[in-house]
C-alpha cells in the first residue's frame, strides 16, 4: 500500500455506535479539503450511506456476483482482461460527495467459496485505496471480515464499545484476534468509549482494561436523533462534544 495511504477500521459489539462514530470522523476528515478520503462500509446493511446521505448504486457483492456468473457461464478472460474490467466496474461503484468517495461492500460471501474472485477484488480494492489519503472502513461485528473480503493490513485498528462488559469483551476478543494475527494486521490499536454516561465509568474501563483508550464520547441525544431522522452526519453541528473529542482522536492518531 502507497505509505501515504492511512488506514482505519472501526469494528465492535453490534449496536455500539461503529457507523456513527464513522461517520462523524468522515464528517471531520471531509472538512479537510485537501484530503481525499475513501470510506468503506463494510456492513451488509449499508448503514455507513446513509449516515452520511450518500446513496450507492451498486455494491462490491454486486460486482462480485456478476463475475461468479460470467464464469460459470464460461466467459472466463485472462487474469489481466478481468482485472481490468473489474477496475473499471469498482471505479463505477463508487459515490462520491466532494472529496469523499463511498465503497459498499454489500453481503457477506454467496454462493459457495470463490477465493480467487475475493482476492481479486481484495487486490482492486487495495490498488483503489492508494489513490486517497485516508480509508475508513466501518465494518461488521466480527473483524475477520475486513482481512477476508476488504483489507490484509490497516494502520489504525479502532474497536469500538459501550461501556457495558459484553461490548468490552467483544473489544477485547477483537484484541486478542488481531495479536494473534489471525483476523488483521495493524500498527497501532485503540478503543473509543461511547455512550458514556458518567465519566467515573470511562476512568473505571480506562484503569482496568487493558486495551489504550483513545477517548470517548457522551451518551448524546443528538446522535440518536439524527439516526431517527436519517440526517447525514456530514451536517453534525461543529460546536458539540462528539465532533471535538473525534477531532481530537483524529489528531492524536496522527492521520493528518
Ligand atoms: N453516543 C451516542 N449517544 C446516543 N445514541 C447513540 C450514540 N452512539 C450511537 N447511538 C445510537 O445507537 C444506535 C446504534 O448505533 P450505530 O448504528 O452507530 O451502531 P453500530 O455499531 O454501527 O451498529 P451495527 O452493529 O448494527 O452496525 C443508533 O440508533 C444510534 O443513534
Ligand atoms: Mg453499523
Amino acid at each position: 500500500m502507497d505509505k501515504k495511504t492511512k488506514t482505519i477500521a472501526l469494528c465492535g459489539k453490534g449496536g455500539v455506535g461503529k457507523t456513527s462514530v464513522s461517520a462523524l470522523m468522515v464528517k471531520n476528515l471531509a472538512q479537510r479539503k485537501n484530503l481525499k478520503i475513501l470510506a468503506i462500509d463494510a456492513d451488509p446493511a449499508v448503514g455507513l450511506c446513509t449516515s452520511l446521505g450518500i446513496p450507492i448504486k451498486k455494491t462490491v457483492d454486486d460486482i462480485r456476483n456478476d463475475l461468479i456468473h460470467s464464469i460459470q457461464k464460461g466467459e472466463s478472460q485472462d487474469k489481466t482482461a478481468t482485472l481490468k474490467m473489474l477496475d473499471y466496474e469498482l471505479f463505477d461503484a463508487l459515490t462520491e460527495f466532494n472529496n469523499v468517495a463511498l465503497l459498499a461492500i454489500g453481503r457477506p460471501e454467496s454462493e459457495g467459496c470463490f477465493c480467487k474472485v475475493n482476492s481479486l477484488l481484495k487486490e482492486i480494492i487495495q490498488d483503489l485505496a492508494k489513490n486517497f489519503d485516508v480509508v475508513l472502513i466501518d465494518g461488521e461485528a466480527g473483524v475477520e471480515q475486513i482481512n477476508r473480503r476488504v483489507m490484509k493490513t490497516v494502520d489504525h485498528l479502532i474497536m469500538i464499545s459501550d461501556t457495558s462488559a459484553k461490548g468490552i469483551n467483544v473489544a477485547r476478543t477483537i484484541k486478542h484476534l488481531a495479536e494473534d494475527n489471525k483476523a488483521v494486521n495493524y500498527k497501532s490499536m485503540g478503543m473509543i468509549l461511547n455512550r458514556v454516561r458518567d465519566e467515573r465509568e470511562a476512568q473505571n474501563i480506562i484503569n482496568n482494561v487493558p486495551i489504550n483508550v483513545l477517548g470517548w464520547l457522551m451518551e448524546d441525544d443528538l446522535i440518536r436523533e439524527f439516526d431517527y431522522h436519517g440526517r447525514s452526519f456530514i451536517d453534525f453541528p461543529d460546536d458539540t462534544s462528539a465532533c471535538k473529542t473525534v477531532n481530537q482522536i483524529i489528531q492524536d492518531l496522527q492521520i493528518v
